[in-house]
């Protein structure tokens, strides 16, 4: 999702039933406590591809003057219809090619969830073409925009060699800025011929060559923390050499069971950790400690994950309890969660994981949006980027109220109309 270069006309969305703006402060907010910024009967204002003016419909005239001074170029009437900000998807995995819908099939028979499946889908991935792996990370970002993700991260790490890698951060950076090297995903099997001796030899290439390749075209590093994956002293290694080159850190920790992940994330002020499905006290202490001036780490939480693989879901509202920001993301990827769908996440959150509907609102649009430490999306206050979604449905409530329907009525994105 490139940034659009020409910004769309003035746009005003009027007839608004319940706006979500996630900015409290917004002119006609219910109640200043309620960090989603909610305002029934709204209008919005986009102009030059942000947010200009929000606010009750009532005082629309007015607003409008005041921030554009003439007629907006487009009026659109969405007849009572919810709208939240574009979502946020803050963690998936969509260089890749083939499927492992088999894998699938399997656990649901009864097999468990390993680390293993990601080796098929390096060798499939390394055999397609550049044009078959391009072709198919835009249907998935546009299977995502359908369903009103407006800003998405995308990691490699169906490479694990140099070249792949490199191929796999630059095709990611065609769709968005946010790129995550992942090349310490698992190490590669020795049949591929080009794998390292061991793990520690094959951690040297991640924080050497393949580094030094992936890097100029990706803004973050990702390691996945886990038993069959990378120890904590091999995470610690690629997270710090990722930084020393310039990268913000993220991390896969604590999926599959409890380790030290979560605490080598804070401990390295990582923007995110992601799964925290098995969490002790202490990791859930540390991520709500890791909070000052607004900065802080994320703990991402991705359902995707638990109703495809059978784990149990994280326990969202023991985080929030504590004090933890929690994003949730849909970790998109052909082996444990292979849905792009945030409505999706949003409908797990609040039947299986305790939070409210405004907390899982709030945690697919603004919580993404501090997971990839950007106050420019997952909002709309004021000079936010124009994402909008509207919803075919009087309130944001029947994203968890009725799963699985198609509920996506329209998008904008930088101010464009590019859904409806
Ligand atoms: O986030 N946990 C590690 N990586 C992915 C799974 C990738 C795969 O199974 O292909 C995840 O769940
Ligand atoms: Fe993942």
């Amino acid at each position: 999702m490139p940034e659009v270069e020409h910004p769309g006309d003035a746009t005003l969305i009027l007839g608004i039933g319940e706006l979500t703006t996630n900015a409290p402060g917004t002119d006609g907010a219910v109640g200043p406590d309620d960090p989603t910024g909610v305002v029934r009967d709204a209008a919005l204002l986009l102009d030059g591809g942000r947010v200009a003016w929000a606010g009750p419909e009532s005082a629309c005239a007015a607003g409008v003057e005041r921030v554009l001074g003439r007629a907006p170029d487009r009026v659109v009437e969405v007849d009572g219809r919810a709208v939240v900000p574009g979502f946020v998807d803050s963690h998936t995995h969509l260089v890749f090619a083939g499927d492992r819908s088999a894998e699938f099939e399997a656990r649901m028979a009864g097999r468990l969830y390993t680390a293993g499946g990601i080796r098929t889908t390096v060798a499939a991935t390394r055999a397609a073409s550049d044009d078959a792996l391009r072709a198919n990370l835009r249907r998935h970002v546009a299977e995502a925009l359908a369903q009103g993700t407006t800003t998405l991260e995308v990691k490699s790490g169906y490479g694990l060699n140099v070249a792949d890698e490199e191929r796999s951060v630059r095709l990611a950076r065609e769709v968005t800025e946010e790129v995550t090297f992942l090349g310490a995903h698992v190490v590669p099997t020795r049949s591929a011929g080009d794998a390292p001796a061991d793990r520690d030899a094959y951690v040297d290439l991640v924080t050497g060559d393949m580094l030094a390749a992936c890097a100029p075209h990706a803004r973050w590093v990702d390691v996945f923390c886990e038993i069959g994956a990378f120890t904590p002293e091999q995470a610690r290694r690629v997270l710090t050499a990722g930084a020393a080159a310039g990268l913000g850190v993220r991390v896969h920790a604590n999926q599959l069971g409890p380790g030290q992940g979560v605490r080598l994330a804070v401990e390295l002020g990582a923007a995110s950790v992601d799964h925290c499905t098995y969490l002790s006290d202490d990791d859930v202490a540390a991520l709500a400690g890791s909070w000052r001036d607004g900065e802080g780490t994320v703990a991402t939480l991705l359902p995707g994950v638990e109703f495809s693989t059978r784990h149990p879901y994280p326990d969202a509202r023991r985080l929030l309890d504590a004090g933890a920001v929690v994003a949730i993301a849909s970790d998109c990827n052909p082996g444990s969660s292979y849905t792009s769908s945030m409505p999706l996440m949003v409908a797990l959150a609040v039947r299986e994981m305790g939070m409210t509907v405004a907390e899982a609102v709030w945690a697919a649009t603004a919580g993404g949006a501090r997971a990839l430490r950007r106050d420019d999306v997952g909002h709309l206050g004021r000079g936010a980027r124009a994402d909008v979604v509207v919803l075919d449905a009087p309130s944001r409530t029947h994203l968890a109220y009725r799963p699985g329907v198609p509920l996506v009525h329209a998008v904008w994105r930088d101010g464009h109309q590019v859904v409806g």
